[in-house]
């Protein structure tokens, strides 16, 4: 079929490395430039010999229209296939705070190059949704809302490479990996291949970066989870008001939302004993206060303080108090996990929709992420949201942590 009418095609020539077979690109490739109703030839295809050699493409791409080839040049850019043309990238200058030049490049979570002078620099504080911000030779990521009058940004798509992860080739990874968000593995599998790459991470030198949520405390996770803090396996704790509300409840009152820890059952107004959490944590001045005047002597909170593990926690319009840590301001709460993310090797995400999405976007997709959930929809959810190299682990998360804490702390 003539999708021209007659009208000449746009054509382009992109080239793409790496681990393009078993990584599924080369098929991603294809079908992106069907998508966008064009056609290929490839000029040049050689095959990596050894497991660690990567393959080589060369694709000469038609499409339609301009506008069509500006889609499938950004969709495979985002694959890892770039324009052969190895100009330098095309920079704009920023007019005004916070607007930027309507065809600015938006990043993807992979690494990325940009051609500057002649030479390719690799952007820095790599992450989704960003433009990269070009000065003294050296390219980063930035968000929108950062972007001042001045800044010179990175704009159209030529002169930017983006190199997609490979399959892992570790064998330790890679079982894991190749397995993906299964409920009907075994959890204690799961566990064990987790606490593997903890130590991994650990050893290498990395941080490993919790991100949980209030189930945690309600299904009995506090305990482990608090072991593991003192274990010196987590770095740092992201979460919510919730969290930290509950972790406190548990430990005051012997509740999470009211339900008794050690039996179950319903407390006598427990309703309140969240309320009463709060109240006690306000009177101490907060969390810290009440560690070290002794009000708190246990739990998640109090071991991070105990062991100087930053804490943050995130502000949500469900919050009740909130506890007077909670960051309120929505940019300075993104902020503040961010830095704790920067440099992280391992980010385990335990049970929170909203807090493990919000994480997730904010990693480089080198980084691994373990995300633990009853509901098998979040971890695909986590990796649909730009976070692919995401792991579902499909169980009750008070399982896993102490199954978890049993195979590292002991
Ligand atoms: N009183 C309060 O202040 C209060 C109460 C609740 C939530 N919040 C806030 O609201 C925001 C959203 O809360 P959230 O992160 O809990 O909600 P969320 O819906 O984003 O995530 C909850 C997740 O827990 C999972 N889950 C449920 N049971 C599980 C189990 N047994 N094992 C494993 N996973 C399980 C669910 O599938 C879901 O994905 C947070 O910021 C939180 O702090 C505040």
């Amino acid at each position: 079929m003539d999708l021209t009418n007659g009208a000449p095609m746009v054509q382009e020539v992109v080239e793409a490395q790496g681990h393009l077979i078993d990584s599924h690109i080369m098929e991603q490739i294809f079908d992106a430039v069907v998508e966008y109703g064009g056609r290929f030839e490839v000029e040049k295809f050689s095959i990596g010999r050894t497991n660690s050699e990567p393959s080589q493409l060369r694709l000469r791409v038609e499409a339609p229209s301009d506008e069509q080839m500006r889609m499938m040049l950004e969709h495979l850019l985002g694959l890892g296939c770039s324009p052969v043309d190895y100009g330098d990238a095309a920079l704009v200058e920023v007019e005004r705070d916070r607007c930027a030049p309507e065809d600015f490049y938006s990043t993807t979570n992979h690494r990325t190059l940009v051609h500057l002078n002649g030479r390719w620099a690799e952007v820095e504080d790599q992450r989704m949704d960003a433009l990269v911000v070009v000065g003294e030779g050296r390219a980063h990521c930035r968000k929108l809302r950062d972007i001042r009058a001045g800044d010179r940004v990175v704009v159209g798509m030529r002169g930017i490479r983006v190199a997609p992860e490979s399959k892992e080739r570790d064998r330790l990874s890679f079982a894991f990996m190749s397995h993906g968000i299964s409920s009907e593995r075994q959890v204690e599998t799961a566990v064990r291949q987790t606490a593997a790459l903890l130590r991994q991470t650990i050893e290498s030198g990395k941080r490993v970066v919790v991100v949980a949520g209030p189930v945690v405390v309600h299904t009995g996770g506090a305990a482990p989870l608090a072991a593991l803090i003192r274990g010196g396996f987590v770095h740092a704790l992201l979460s919510g008001n919730a969290l930290g509300v509950h972790d406190i409840e548990a430990v005051l009152l012997g509740t999470s939302l009211g339900i008794r820890i050690a039996d179950g059952r319903q407390a006598e107004h427990g309703h309140r004993n969240h309320m009463r959490a709060i109240n006690a944590i306000y009177h101490s001045g907060g969390i810290r206060q009440a560690v070290e005047s002794g009000r708190l002597t246990s739990g998640i909170l109090f071991e991070c303080v105990r062991a100087k593990v930053p804490f943050v926690l995130a502000g949500s319009l469900r919050d009740d108090g909130p506890l007077p840590e909670t960051i309120t301001d929505m940019v300075e709460a993104q902020e503040a996990y961010a830095r704790q993310l920067t440099g992280a090797g391992l980010v385990l995400c335990l049970g929170s929709m909203l807090h493990s999405i919000a994480a997730g976007n904010m990693l480089p997709s080198w980084v691994k992420l373990v995300c633990v959930d009853i509901n098998p929809a979040v971890a695909t959810k986590v990796s649909d949201r730009g976070t692919g190299q995401a792991i579902g682990v499909v169980a009750d998360v008070g399982l896993f942590l102490g199954l978890l804490s049993k195979v590292l702390v002991q």
